[in-house]
């Protein structure tokens, strides 16, 4: 199936590693022009050295620019592609409306928004007396209120050229109780929803990926860490996982990055106002 991608242009947040750099390399693949956004400009570049390849270009040139050198373009002349990375903390509605315009500016437009950047698990993890309310704040104002910044600030791109794909990157801690922090991710599929039913008409369409457990670099580290504490193998603590996920193994990234790049074609315009779970078929409960 030829997804139609080819053209499109893409602000991906959290672009920098783990799921968020999965979809814009797989949307790279798919030959969308990309953005991605971060608090670390570093990370961001490192990101975006791994990207160029992918759309056809090793060894790039990286030209800085924007206020405060926040932004880089790499040099994909030639093969008509365009690539830049800026930082930008998505809790800063300052931040984000610069993100977008230097995005929009670059890529010619924006039709797909990646809604990804935030903490993996939140910030609050453990039982009610530990709960800090800083803490929570901090993961709505990232999460929830960081999602609604960047689309509302890129609406009015998609409503002008009447079509869109908003995409939201939730977790399964939406289904499941345990941690303080999950409820950020329940706002996002009522966010999705409200989103989906107003801008519908614009040909924009507004879904959520809840991943479930996820292997991202992040993941052979904390595993191993786990594995010390526990007094067991590396190989113990992902098979203690895994028992829980139907298909039996942890999901990738990448896994994540297809279905992503899957609603954010032009053939999954039925799709909208939706919670798609990644995870694997994790868990037992049953979802209407
Ligand atoms: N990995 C999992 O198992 C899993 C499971 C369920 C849901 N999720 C969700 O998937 C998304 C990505 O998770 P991940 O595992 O890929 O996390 P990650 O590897 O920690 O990456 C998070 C990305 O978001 C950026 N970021 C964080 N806060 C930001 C802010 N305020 N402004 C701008 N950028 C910010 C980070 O860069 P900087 O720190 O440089 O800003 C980084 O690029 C998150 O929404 C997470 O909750 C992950």
């Amino acid at each position: 199936m030829d997804l139609e991608l080819s053209g499109k242009k893409a602000l991906i947040t959290g672009g920098s590693r783990g799921i968020g750099k999965a979809i814009a390399l797989e949307l790279a693949k798919e030959g969308v022009d990309i953005a991605i956004a971060a608090r670390d400009l570093d990370a961001l570049d490192s990101a975006a050295r791994d990207i160029a390849p992918v759309m056809g270009r090793r060894d790039v040139g990286a030209r800085a620019f924007g206020p405060g050198l926040r932004a880089r373009r790499y040099n994909l002349s030639g093969i008509g592609r365009n690539l830049v990375a800026v930082r930008a903390d998505t809790t800063s509605d300052e931040d984000v409306q610069t993100l977008v315009e230097i995005a929009a500016d670059e890529l010619g437009g924006i039709d797909i928004l990646v809604n990804n950047a935030a903490a993996p698990g939140g910030l609050v993890g453990g039982g009610l007396a530990h709960a800090n309310t800083d803490d929570l704040l901090a993961d709505i104002d990232t999460k929830v209120v960081g999602y609604l910044r960047c689309a509302k600030a890129v609406a009015p791109y998609m409503q002008r050229q009447g079509w869109g794909r908003i995409i939201i990157i939730g977790g399964l801690a939406a289904r499941n109780s345990g941690t303080y922090s999950g409820l950020r991710n329940l706002s996002l599929v009522h966010m999705t929803k409200t989103m989906s039913s107003e801008l519908g008409q614009y040909g924009i369409t507004v879904n959520t990926i809840h991943p479930g457990t996820t292997i991202t670099e992040r993941s052979g580290p904390m595993y191993e860490a786990q594995a010390q504490q526990q007094g067991v193998t590396r190989e113990d603590v992902e098979a203690q996982l895994a028992s829980g996920i139907a298909v039996g193994r942890i999901i990738d990234a990448s896994e994540v990055a297809y279905v992503v790049a899957f609603i954010a074609s032009p053939k999954a315009g039925s799709v909208t106002g939706e919670a798609i779970a990644t995870g694997g078929g994790v868990g037992s409960a049953v979802h209407q």
